[in-house]
């Protein structure tokens, strides 16, 4: 049966306007409808009445590019754990819900449009450090460098981070501890990024504190609205990696 909901919807015209929560109403909503397909319906209306759509980004739509990112009732990616925004589904809310929708908010994270925020800082982080280097050519046999299964498997969870910001927009002081120590995790773990391991984390961590984003105090929020469910242990590892790259 459909669903009407009522939202209230933070608009701003451009990165130096003031913006205001602008209040909408979202009819014949289908329970089995995406968050982004109801929010891709109002904006069909708000064309069809000459009124400028709202800005939102998306891109996979199924929890793989870490582009979508909404602030929703006051959670970013909304109420279910271990999912992005475009995995929301309306059967969620209840018909006759007001829903607040808002951009990440971070001093890191400029707001362009709307509900469109500039991550660019997370970029220039990996730029900093989040590489291998090694010799082109030929693959080599892979049963010449053993790789433990522990560390793999630790390795490859931290890999699972998909830049998409949940983490600071969570976050009280705005810090990408979270994202950066995954970046960290998932290189420095592996004997192919042991090289560079010292001064990627140096590097990265000077990166990500130029960039804005604030000091972490442990709250714990990153984790529990992470979609891929990054453990805060990456912090926790990153932050001794630092201490002994700098003090050595
Ligand atoms: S750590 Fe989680 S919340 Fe943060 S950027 Fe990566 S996937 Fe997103
Ligand atoms: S649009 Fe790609 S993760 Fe949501």
């Amino acid at each position: 049966m459909a669903m009407t909901v009522k939202l209230k919807v933070w608009r701003q015209a451009g990165p130096k306007q003031a913006g205001k929560l602008v209040d909408y109403t979202a009819d014949q909503v289908h329970p089995d409808m995406s968050f982004l397909e109801m929010l891709d319906v109002v904006n069909e209306q708000l064309i069809k009445k000459g009124e400028d759509p709202i800005a939102f980004d998306s891109d996979c739509r199924e929890g793989i590019c870490g582009i979508c990112g909404l602030v929703i009732d006051g959670i970013p990616h909304g109420p279910d754990k271990g999912a992005t925004t475009c995995q929301l589904h309306m059967r969620r809310f209840r018909d006759g819900e007001t829903i607040t929708i808002e951009p990440f908010r971070a001093k890191g994270f400029p707001i362009l449009k709307d509900l469109v925020v500039d991550r660019s800082a997370f970029d220039r982080i990996i730029a900093a450090g989040g590489y291998i280097s090694m010799n082109a050519g030929g693959a080599p046999e892979a049963n010449n460098l053993p790789v433990a299964k522990d560390i793999a498997e630790r390795a490859m969870d931290a890999a699972q981070c998909i830049g998409c910001g949940a983490c600071v927009a969570a976050c009280k002081n705005a810090a990408a501890h979270l994202f950066t120590s995954a970046k960290i995790s998932h290189l420095g773990l592996m004997p192919q990024g042991e090289p560079e391991a010292r001064h990627r984390v140096v590097r990265m961590v000077e990166q990500m504190d130029a960039e804005g984003f604030g000091n972490c105090s442990n709250e714990g929020e990153c984790e529990a609205v992470c979609p891929k469910e990054i453990s805060i242990s990456n912090i926790a590892r990153m932050n001794r990696k630092y201490l002994k790259a700098a003090l050595g």
